[in-house]
């Protein structure tokens, strides 16, 4: 009996499962705000610059854009723009900086609903008081605080702490006044390292955000490139260098639905030597 039909016909169902996953997949170059220091901050997917790049090079949300002095702004957030101190793509976060030095007053009053961020994984619960004695007079501060120079005037200090004691400890035998409690994720220097070190001052430290949509951070750690899959929608898919030469080429042979070319290809897809360097994400 001859069986040339049946798979003819496996081959076509084949063809009909894998075509969607076919599309390319578009990848913009990284952008600067600093054309001279390629090294810093490249922006790129899920990030965009609408002023100099596409809608499709980056994910809804995501945009930035540059300052005169050359440095990468997020304004989507507040209504004054936050300086973006740095990216880290493979682990989905970004670090943000206040251009007017005065970072917890700006969080205080950052709206992160309906924007594709939240607080990054240092993020604490921070209780803010007031406490009506002159910076310079404070008495050694409590365990797991810290003053808000930027924040304070004349003749009372605002300071920010994460530890129960050290809130209890402030307002019940300080008589600070317990001025707002936020949810934030602020990020300094060494704090990674060393796990008991805070700065006295927390007018000028970072905020550290994440994003879960897009999940590119896989694909970006194994030297990968995501992009949109073809030219409209939100489906995002990840193009391994080494081997995205290859594949383009094979999709341009497919096109021209040559069935000799289609055997061959399935055969490499069944072997699976092509057939799992393509990834689709959400
Ligand atoms: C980005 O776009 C702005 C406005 O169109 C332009 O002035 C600037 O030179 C562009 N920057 C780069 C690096 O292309
Ligand atoms: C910003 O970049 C432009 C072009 O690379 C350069 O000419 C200029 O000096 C830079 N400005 C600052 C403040 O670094
Ligand atoms: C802190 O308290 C003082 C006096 O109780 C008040 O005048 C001042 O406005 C308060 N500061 C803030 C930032 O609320
Ligand atoms: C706090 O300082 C302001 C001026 O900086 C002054 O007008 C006010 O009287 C002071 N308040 C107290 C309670 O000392």
């Amino acid at each position: 009996m001859n069986q040339y039909p049946i798979i003819f016909c496996l081959l076509t169902l084949l063809y009909v499962i894998f075509l969607p996953h076919l599309k390319a997949v578009e990848l913009c170059p990284s952008f600067y705000c600093n054309d001279q220091k390629h090294d810093h901050d490249p922006i790129h997917f899920p990030f965009r610059v609408p002023e100099n790049q596409t809608t499709r090079c980056g994910y809804p949300g995501f945009d930035l854009s540059c300052n005169s002095n050359n440095q990468t702004l997020l304004s989507s957030l507040s209504s004054e723009p936050l300086i973006v101190e740095g990216i880290s793509y493979s682990d989905q976060l970004i670090w943000l900086s206040d251009p007017n030095h005065c970072t917890p007053k700006r969080v205080m009053d950052l709206s992160l609903t309906s924007t594709p961020f939240s607080f990054g994984r240092f993020g604490s619960a921070y209780t803010i008081v007031n406490c009506s004695q002159p910076a310079g007079s404070n008495p050694e501060l409590p365990r797991g605080s810290s003053v808000i120079t930027c924040m304070s005037e004349g003749n009372y200090t605002v300071i920010a702490t994460f530890k129960k004691m050290a809130e209890r400890e402030l307002v019940r035998e300080r008589g600070c006044e317990v001025m707002n409690k936020i949810n934030a994720a602020f990020w300094w220097r060494d704090m990674e390292e060393y796990d008991y070190f805070y700065p006295t001052d927390l007018s000028d430290v970072l905020v550290q955000l994440n994003w879960g949509v897009p999940s590119c951070g896989r694909c970006d750690l194994r030297g990968g490139s995501c992009g949109f899959v073809g030219g409209m929608g939100l489906e995002v898919g990840c193009v391994i260098p080494e081997s995205s030469g290859k594949c383009l080429l094979l999709l341009k042979k497919f096109t021209l639905l040559n069935f000799v070319y289609s055997l061959r290809f399935f055969e490499l897809v069944t072997f699976g030597i092509w057939g799992t360097r393509r990834e689709t994400l959400t």
